[in-house]
């Protein structure tokens, strides 16, 4: 059985509170060990998160949403991966919220995969179609087309198995995983495609619930 990735996108939603009360829900819950479960928080929620599953132990990993093409140093408001490297193995890089609303180009992106390796972290790098540069050293890319993103339209699961193999064979990329309006009445539908290593949710991660089922179907 191939190992599956179901990754959440909390994207700017909740406050720490809000996520440890998610986390307390899924404490209930363990997963077989051929689906790696990460959630990739916002930083203020990522100290009370780490302490919580720590403590709980937790079968979650945490990631952050981006990482700072920067190391330490005259950076305001960025968040170093060094920083971020106390908390979390994984870090979502490249999505097409950053790379539309905050500018972020290729080349910024390629930055930010660089300081991640630097300090550990695994990113999870995020391309919007089979044209989308890839950087060096990528073992996880997530295909987001953004016609699917929040929209209750998801990419059907045929492109999705397109783009995966077209990306193994073009890139030494090893896990792909298809990501928009993923929920847990289409999840399977992508899981099955043999190019296909798992998803990446955003909005139908929020709920405990939701995101619980989909891990179960997916
Ligand atoms: P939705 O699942 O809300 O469409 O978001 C997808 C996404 O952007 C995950 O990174």
């Amino acid at each position: 059985m191939k190992k599956l990735f179901i990754v959440a996108n909390w994207k700017s939603y909740k406050t720490a509170q809000e996520a440890t009360d998610w986390l307390s829900e899924m404490k209930k819950l363990s997963f077989p060990e051929d689906k790696e479960v990460i959630v990739c928080a916002s930083f203020t929620s990522l100290p009370a998160m780490k302490t919580f599953i720590d403590t709980n132990n937790v079968s979650i990993k945490l990631g952050t949403e981006d990482v700072s093409p920067f190391g330490e140093g005259a950076y305001t408001g960025e968040i170093s991966a060094e920083q971020a490297a106390e908390f979390v193995t994984h870090a979502i890089v490249g999505h097409s919220e950053r790379r539309n609303n905050f500018a972020e180009t290729d080349q910024v992106v390629a930055e930010k995969v660089e300081m991640a390796f630097k300090f550990n972290i695994t990113p999870i790098f995020c391309v919007q179609g089979k044209d989308t540069p890839i950087p060096k050293g990528i073992e996880i890319v997530a295909y987001e087309p953004v016609f699917a993103i929040g929209t209750g339209h998801p990419d059907t699961p045929d492109d999705a198995e397109d783009v995966a193999k077209y990306i193994k064979a073009n890139h030494e990329v090893k896990y792909v995983l298809y990501g928009g309006s993923v929920t847990a009445d289409d999840v399977h539908g992508f899981t099955q495609m043999p190019s296909v290593d798992g998803v990446l949710v955003g909005g139908a991660s929020l709920d405990p619930h939701k995101f619980t089922q989909i891990i179960q179907n997916a």
